[in-house]
């Protein structure tokens, strides 16, 4: 790696992130059914239709994990608490799946790991989406409720708390584009989530404020969006596509608006007195989560419905998503973030990383693309610090190989190889490359 701890602020913190229904195993503890299961077992949404049933079972060998994190020398963890582990039913507590979490908070904090929490990483319990999951308003409270069970086990131990992760994928991806659970391609029920979703962060955040808790923010993607030509067609499909993306949320987040040329296409969709809301969802968070993954090149596609948009293969070299790698749009995000948005609010980068189709020789993995790549990025923040942005974190996605939603097993990200036929654990060169980095 080209960067070294002491390039970071004093306290600076270096960690890696998963999300619960990606590597603990749903089928354990008791947990519910989710969306994410039944969209899996329906077919051509998933590779090879697979689930998250066994996972990397890390509700077994989560010590074999936590120990993973703690002998490369990073600092917390950032998790997910599965909301139908915790309430299998959506509503009714599960001792087991509380018992987990409690236990893993522990061992954590026996490690020296700080815990950095998400609530809402999709999964969605399946008697909540029978009853319109996102698209249907009550699913917020619901999810307050939901905060308050976990909030009350393990709120007391953890270092921050992220309210939902990636709101544009819950709403959009998921509604608009049926890439994810539930796999709706519906403007009515997308114009729905891209609101309840930002509704349920409100809503949870005040359920945390009345039990004062501190550290609480939301993790939102964001995507470099460039014009594929100089046309103004182009440029305006481009500012339609950032809208829609990366201004949707924070915009509502910090400031109670939601872009108008979005608006435009989502009217007359909109729940009614949404504008009510924006009072609730803009109240004031502690901190923001950056997951910046890749570019997106865009033109107007005048043939096509509202938002007229269409993607154009990039020229950069890509991952094993067939992701475009730009460090730079990194640097990009974080200090436009402070600019436009956040002034001082510290930021942190809690998602970014690259798939690649790593393999075990010989005991172990070569994997010097990604040193490249987190090595670049790190550079990038690094930029984006000097540049005036508070940026005070950095997670690897993703700690281990793990379930890719969509894509099942095959798109590996992690710096831990996982064999899913044995479960076996083997550290990538990337791993010892950045403990290096990161040693005291
Ligand atoms: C993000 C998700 C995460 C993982 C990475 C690759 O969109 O938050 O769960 O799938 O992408």
């Amino acid at each position: 790696m080209d960067f070294k701890r002491s390039d970071f602020p004093e306290g600076f913190t270096f960690g890696a992130a998963t999300a619960a229904y990606q590597i603990e195993g749903h089928k354990f503890g008791g947990a519910g059914s989710t969306h994410w299961d039944t969209f899996a077992a329906t077919p051509g949404n998933v590779v090879r239709a697979e689930d998250g049933a066994l996972a990397c079972d890390h509700y077994h060998r989560y010590p074999e994990d936590l120990d993973l994190l703690k002998d490369a020398g990073l600092d917390a963890y950032r998790f997910s608490t599965s909301w139908a582990r915790v309430m299998p039913d959506g509503r009714t507590p599960n001792a087991e799946g509380l018992d987990f979490y409690d236990r893993l908070v522990d061992a954590m904090l026996e490690r020296g790991l700080k815990p950095f929490q998400t609530l809402y990483h999709w999964e969605l319990p399946s008697t909540l989406a029978d009853k319109g999951g996102w698209a249907n308003r009550d699913t917020c409270e619901f999810f307050g409720d939901f905060t308050d069970v976990i909030t009350d086990k393990i709120g007391d131990r953890v270092a921050a708390i992220a309210t939902i992760n990636e709101p544009w994928c819950v709403a959009f991806v998921s509604h608009f584009l049926g890439h994810h659970a539930p796999g709706l391609r519906d403007l009515r029920a997308t114009a729905r989530a891209m609101h309840h979703i930002m509704l349920a962060h409100g809503t949870a955040l005040e359920r945390l404020r009345a039990k004062g808790m501190q550290n609480c923010g939301i993790v939102l993607n964001f995507d470099h969006t460039t014009p594929a030509d100089d046309t103004p067609e182009a440029a305006a499909a481009a500012n339609l596509q950032d809208a829609i993306f990366n201004r949707w949320f924070i915009e509502a987040a910090t400031k109670g608006t939601y872009p108008k040329e979005v608006l435009a296409g989502f009217e007359p969709h909109m729940p009614t007195g949404w504008q009510d809301d924006m009072e609730l969802i803009s109240q004031p968070m502690d901190w923001l989560g950056v997951n910046y993954y890749t570019r997106h090149r865009v033109l107007h596609d005048p043939d096509s419905a509202w938002p007229h948009l269409t993607s154009v293969e990039g020229d950069l070299p890509t991952t094993q998503m067939g992701w475009e790698i730009y460090p730079d749009g990194l640097h990009h995000f974080l200090t436009r973030l402070s600019r436009d948005y956040v002034g001082d609010l510290p930021l942190y980068v809690t998602e970014n990383g690259m798939a690649w189709d790593d393999t075990v020789e010989n005991g172990a993995v070569y994997d010097p693309e990604r040193t490249s790549f987190v090595s670049d990025h790190m550079l990038a923040t690094k930029r984006a610090i000097a540049d005036g942005a508070n940026v005070q974190g950095f997670f690897y996605w993703s700690l281990l190989d793990n379930y890719e939603w969509a894509f099942g097993y095959e798109k590996r990200f992690g710096i831990v190889h996982v064999d899913f036929e044995t479960l076996k654990r083997t550290p990538k060169a990337s791993y010892h490359a950045l403990k290096a980095a990161i040693a005291r």
